[in-house]
């Protein structure tokens, strides 16, 4: 007999000093649902990010982790109390300016990421992703690495490699005076990294767009969705077919790489495209029809983590309710099963029905403090 049983992640305890906006703050989650209410630019989005990057050592806000610590600050502590497996787990992030961030696991130093990464699994949902679509390709790059490295931790060296080994070819080609030869030892080393993430990337999306055409179809009668990665090759090859085409393509562009000093083609430059009938989405769905496909996307990648690893995870929703209409709320809320813990800021409570109310815990949050 097979014995389906599905973790749930929790997060118990949060606590932040010199984070952002916040000085001190600490909150015990006592419900599944917790629905943080603060009018705008209070620190509603703030929390959020904290439990993010507790998640992922990352943000879609910054570009270094400095940002995170509060305005005339030296360092910033972000702390996570969690129960994975039934197991209590606390999480430890000292950010301090011009050193590395120090990462405790049970109050054991980790010296590496990957030792660090993924130990909380959530899903961030934001108004912002909202926009996925209409957004540049770099977004949809971001938010599809993201979504890999939830079931795929080793995901993050191997892009960590492959961008190394890009910024090195890059700036050998900005030095000028290229040896044809050294030029080909990058790129020999730049295909195979390149190989390796456009390989997981193909891999996730035809999974996700199996579960996310699913989803698609239940709220928006007779369109199908579909998802391609966008890349210098439109077949799914295995990894050592595709390494010897970006290879061979590789070989193609050395003349105009060397003559724009840059690095034209790989995983890089690779965008997400989506049609609904065959239509281009991007260009052509409507606000509503957009949201839908990022709906259905972000519950897609909530199954995928429940199927590859066992477990339920957090479910982060920033704003997002309040943006969607009853029916996709509605069809969130009621895909979304009872024994999942969730996290949700909005302005006011006007967007929830009583129903909602009554199972949730309402924080108020106003300039960093809780009310
Ligand atoms: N490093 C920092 N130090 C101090 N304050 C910061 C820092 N970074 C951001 N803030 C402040 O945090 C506030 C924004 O917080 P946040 O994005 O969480 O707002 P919000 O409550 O989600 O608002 P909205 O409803 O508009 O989304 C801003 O006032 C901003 O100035
Ligand atoms: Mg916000």
């Amino acid at each position: 007999m097979i014995l389906l049983y599905n973790n749930i992640m929790k997060l118990k305890k949060l606590i932040l000093k010199n984070y952002r906006n916040y000085d001190d703050f600490s909150y015990e989650f006592n419900k599944n649902k917790t629905l943080i209410i603060g009018k705008n630019a209070q620190g509603k989005t703030n929390i959020l990010e904290a439990i993010f990057y507790l998640s992922t050592l990352d943000s879609y806000r910054i570009k270094k982790d400095s940002e995170l610590i509060k305005f005339d600050c030296d360092y910033a502590i972000i702390r996570g109390e969690t129960e994975k497996n039934n197991t209590d787990v606390e999480l430890d992030i000292t950010i301090e300016k011009g050193k590395n961030k120090v990462l405790k696991v049970n109050g054991l130093k980790k010296s590496k990421s990957k030792d660090f990464l993924r130990i909380l699994s959530c899903v961030n949902f934001s108004s912002a992703d909202l926009l996925l679509l209409r957004g540049d390709p770099q977004n949809r790059r971001k938010w599809l690495d993201m979504a890999i490295f939830q079931v795929y931790p080793l995901y993050f060296e191997k892009l960590s490699t492959f961008n190394k080994i890009r910024l090195q070819k890059a700036n050998y080609l900005s030095f000028g005076n290229i040896q044809d030869d050294m030029l080909d030892v990058f790129n020999e080393q730049l295909a195979t990294a390149s190989a390796n993430i456009i390989y997981l990337r193909q891999k996730y999306l035809l999974e996700l767009e199996k579960i996310a055409k699913i989803k698609h179809l239940k709220m928006a009668n007779n369109e199908d969705l579909r998802i391609k990665y966008s890349s210098l090759c439109d077949e799914f090859l295995n990894i050592e077919d595709l390494k010897n085409l970006i290879k061979q393509k590789l070989d193609i562009v050395k003349p105009d790489e060397i003559r724009r000093a840059q690095c034209l083609i790989g995983a890089h430059r690779d965008d997400v495209d989506f049609f609904i009938n065959e239509i281009d989405a991007k260009k052509y769905a409507s606000q509503g029809q957009q949201r839908t496909i990022v709906l259905s996307l972000k519950l897609a990648e909530l199954q995928i983590i429940k199927e590859k690893i066992n477990e339920t995870p957090l479910l982060l929703l920033d704003d997002v309710l309040a943006e969607l209409d009853s029916i996709r709320q509605n069809y969130l809320l009621e895909t979304i099963e009872k024994d999942i813990q969730m996290v949700i800021t909005s302005v006011d409570t006007l967007a929830f029905d009583d129903e909602f109310l009554k199972n949730v815990d309402i924080v108020k949050i106003s300039k960093g403090k809780i009310e």
